[in-house]
């Protein structure tokens, strides 16, 4: 089983999502899963401009030149595409979308009604990959992410894939911290994340105790937003110190 991570955030490997990514790579390598770790912001992908000629002019294939053939090779050849993004106003973020755009070149144009009277593209006879998510966020609530589980949602329906794992991680700017308290937290979270790697590759999903692991939160939410406002105010007075000197 191939599985590769694009990773849409423009942190690259210092972002909090790849801290995620590489915990679930690591379970997903350990039960013999080939992986690949992608990071679109590596990459020139310009925006699509609408013009379909992916779809009726040179069918599968865009004309803009950038590195997006190369990469939807690499979507192609995968059995899972996983896609790794920031929260960014509670949406995925702009590098994510500009991928995702640019993925039509390989959904067939054709309509069909669906068997739950919605019109979707016609299935592609092409393999598609499944897909799967992974994203953290600034806020501490796991709710943060609705309009991504309603967008994926979405997006397999629209890609005639199929969602097969979603890892919303809230309270994400703590994975990143170096702190003694803090530490067997992450620890703790980081393990069960390659836990959920390996069970995705040996049972085709994470188990239902698995997910309610993955959704509880790091920290209690009251103490989560104290500590980010100690952090806010500590960098602002650091601001104001050195306009003044
Ligand atoms: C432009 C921008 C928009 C953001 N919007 C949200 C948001 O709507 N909700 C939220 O909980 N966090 C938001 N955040 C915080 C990020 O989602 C959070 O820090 C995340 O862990 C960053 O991931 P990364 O390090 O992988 O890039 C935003 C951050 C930025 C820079």
């Amino acid at each position: 089983m191939k599985i590769t991570v694009f990773n849409g955030s423009p942190k690259g490997k210092r972002s909090n999502t790849h801290i995620v990514v590489q915990s679930f790579l690591e379970g997903a390598a350990a039960a013999g899963a080939e992986v690949e770790n992608v990071f679109l912001s590596k990459h020139e992908i310009k925006h699509c401009r609408g013009c379909l000629h992916c779809w009726i002019k040179t069918p599968g294939k865009c004309i803009i030149k950038d590195d997006m053939a190369g990469l939807i090779e690499k979507f192609l050849a995968s059995d899972i595409a996983c896609l790794a993004t920031p929260l960014y106003i509670d949406n995925i973020s702009g590098m994510t979308k500009v991928f995702l755009d640019r993925l039509c070149a390989v959904v067939d144009p054709h309509f069909v009604m669906g068997a739950d009277g919605e019109t979707q593209h016609v299935k592609n006879p092409r393999r598609m990959p499944e897909i799967m998510v992974i994203s953290t966020c600034g806020y501490p609530e796991r709710s943060q992410f609705q309009v991504l589980e309603l967008l994926f949602r979405r997006t397999e329906r629209n890609m005639n894939s199929r969602l097969v794992a979603e890892i919303y991680r809230s309270q994400g700017n703590l994975l990143g911290i170096e702190n003694e308290m803090l530490a067997p937290v992450v620890d703790a979270y980081k393990k069960l994340v390659v836990k959920a790697g390996r069970e995705l590759v040996e049972n085709g999903g994470f188990t239902d105790e698995t997910i309610a692991a993955l959704d509880k939160d790091l920290v209690p939410r009251d103490m989560y937003n104290d500590g980010a406002n100690r952090y806010w105010d500590s960098q602002l007075a650091k601001l104001k110190k050195k306009e003044n000197t």
